[in-house]
């Protein structure tokens, strides 16, 4: 393995773009368990667009609107619905890392930026991904504020309640028929990614849809990023359907973990988050599988949590229904337990339940 020439320290932020970002946060706030952490608009002096920072664990989200129709924020939410608009990666040096990136075939959207106030200084630029989502490099330095110059901390209104989120696992794009291994090609020329796992439609397919992916990893592992395209199936696959809603290209679901599933899924689920559910027979199925876990069997049904395992390991997760109400964004919640993988033995039972839903919405 040659050097690393684009290290990555982690994920910065991820940053929505949406209809109403003070009702946006809010959600984030009173459902998945996120706390206000500064904010910028009109009364802080920004005249175009209201941003609002959330944090849990280590995961942060940044949810902006514009306030005029002929925004760059509203276009995007004309066209996109609320989705991901920017997936932030902190680097310690932004010039030299565009410069890199730059070099090996980047498109450059924005030079590098530094901003300045009384906390000190951070530095962004933004790079071109898929469709009209961009990765943003961000350099913190010793930067002392809440989130980045311009900003406004929040002050707690009251104690935070938190549903044990922790971190960010990985972030899945949807891109068309024939694209996938374009930009994972990208990934390895540009970032200095490599492909840590590969999926057919062989592994991936039901009656009617079927997918393929490829994972691609930065150097030091600690990012990681599925890219899905649609395979030839029966009917529409569940990233035909993302890609006729979004319009495009663009983040289909992000992974984030915890340390407890079973209490992370209670919460959510008390807080009225809507999961998607396996048939019955799943469970009898993984019990035969992966069956000497150290897991509640009756406890992973009653909240229809996910098992998967491979050689290293195994992992359980589970998938929320969208968010909004385009068939487009939704989450995962993983919890690993030495597996690397992504739940490769649950697609199918997955799909079938997605099909379920997508026949409701009638796009299949
Ligand atoms: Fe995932």
């Amino acid at each position: 393995m040659g050097e690393d020439f684009f290290p990555i320290k982690g994920y910065d932020h991820v940053e929505f773009y949406v209809g109403n970002a003070k009702q946006a946060a809010h959600f984030y706030d009173k459902t998945f368990g996120f706390t206000p952490l500064a904010k910028r608009g009109l009364e802080t002096g920004c005249r175009d667009r209201a941003s609002y920072v959330m944090q849990q664990g280590n995961v942060r989200f940044v949810f902006t609107s514009a306030y005029a129709p002929d925004h760059e924020v509203t276009r995007h939410c004309a066209l996109h619905g609320d989705g991901v608009k920017a997936m932030a990666l902190t680097v310690a040096n932004v010039e030299t890392a565009l410069k890199e990136a730059r070099t090996r075939g980047a498109t450059v959207l924005k030079e590098t930026t530094p901003e300045e106030d009384e906390h000190g200084t951070v530095v962004t630029a933004e790079i071109k991904y898929a469709g009209d989502t961009v990765f943003r490099l961000v350099e913190r330095g010793n930067y002392r504020g809440a989130f980045a110059p311009g900003f406004q901390e929040i002050e707690a209104q009251r104690d935070a309640s938190p549903v044990g989120l922790a971190s960010i696992d990985h972030i899945v794009t949807n891109v068309y028929l024939g694209e996938m291994d374009f930009w994972a090609d990208w990934y390895a020329k540009v970032l200095g990614f490599t492909n840590l796992a590969h999926f057919t439609d062989k592994d991936i397919s039901t009656e009617y849809s079927a997918l393929m992916s490829k994972v691609m990893e930065n150097g030091t592992g600690k990012c990681k990023f599925p890219i899905n395209e649609p395979a030839e199936g029966k009917k529409k696959s569940q990233i035909d359907e993302y890609l006729d809603y979004y319009n495009g290209p663009g983040v289909q679901h992000v992974a984030m973990t915890t340390g407890n599933i079973y209490d992370t899924v209670t919460e959510l689920r008390s807080r009225d988050i809507d999961f998607l559910r396996v048939p019955d027979t799943y469970y009898d199925y993984m019990r035969e599988r992966v069956g000497d876990v150290d897991e509640d069997w009756n406890r992973l049904q009653e909240l229809g949590i996910l098992v998967d395992k491979d050689d290293d390991g195994y992992l359980l997760q589970i998938f929320t229904a969208p968010v909004q109400d385009r068939p487009t964004l939704f989450y995962e919640v993983i919890e690993r337990h030495g597996s690397r993988g992504f739940g490769i033995g649950n697609f199918k039972a997955l799909f079938v339940s997605i099909e379920r839903e997508q026949a409701l919405r009638g796009n299949l």
